[in-house]
């Protein structure tokens, strides 16, 4: 049985948001940023149906990253618990340690397509 509420809104034709992006936040490597080991490349997530470029900084969580870069990810606990922080990884999925135990218990199947936890996941 599906137990969704439906709402006016909901039966509304076109009212999935398309994907937007979030680039006007969008940082750029600086020499200091070179110097400390932070790689020009950017992992990009979708969040929310929103696209994040995140430039990675070894040993911090993506989520942490993120949020150094001004970048408004969504999240709540911080532990792997909850799964606000959620993400799909577009690109640069190479510049994150394999998930965790706790992205595997949380995620099962999704984290086989790309879905990651960004407080878990953590960079190269
Ligand atoms: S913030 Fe709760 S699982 Fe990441």
């Amino acid at each position: 049985m599906d137990n969704r509420r439906l709402t006016v809104g909901s039966l509304k034709e076109n009212t999935v948001k398309p994907l937007t992006n979030n680039f006007k936040n969008e940082k750029k490597s600086t020499k200091k940023d070179i110097k400390r080991g932070v790689k020009s490349e950017k992992i990009d997530v979708v969040q929310n149906n929103r696209i994040y470029k995140i430039i990675p900084e070894a040993n911090h969580t993506l989520l942490d990253t993120a949020l150094n870069q001004k970048q408004k990810l969504s999240f709540k606990c911080k532990k792997g618990t909850c799964g606000q922080c959620m993400i799909n990884v577009l690109r640069g999925m190479e510049y994150l340690e394999e998930p965790t135990n706790k992205e595997h218990k949380k995620l099962e199947a999704k984290v086989n397509k790309g879905y990651r936890l960004a407080c878990q996941a953590m960079v190269k």
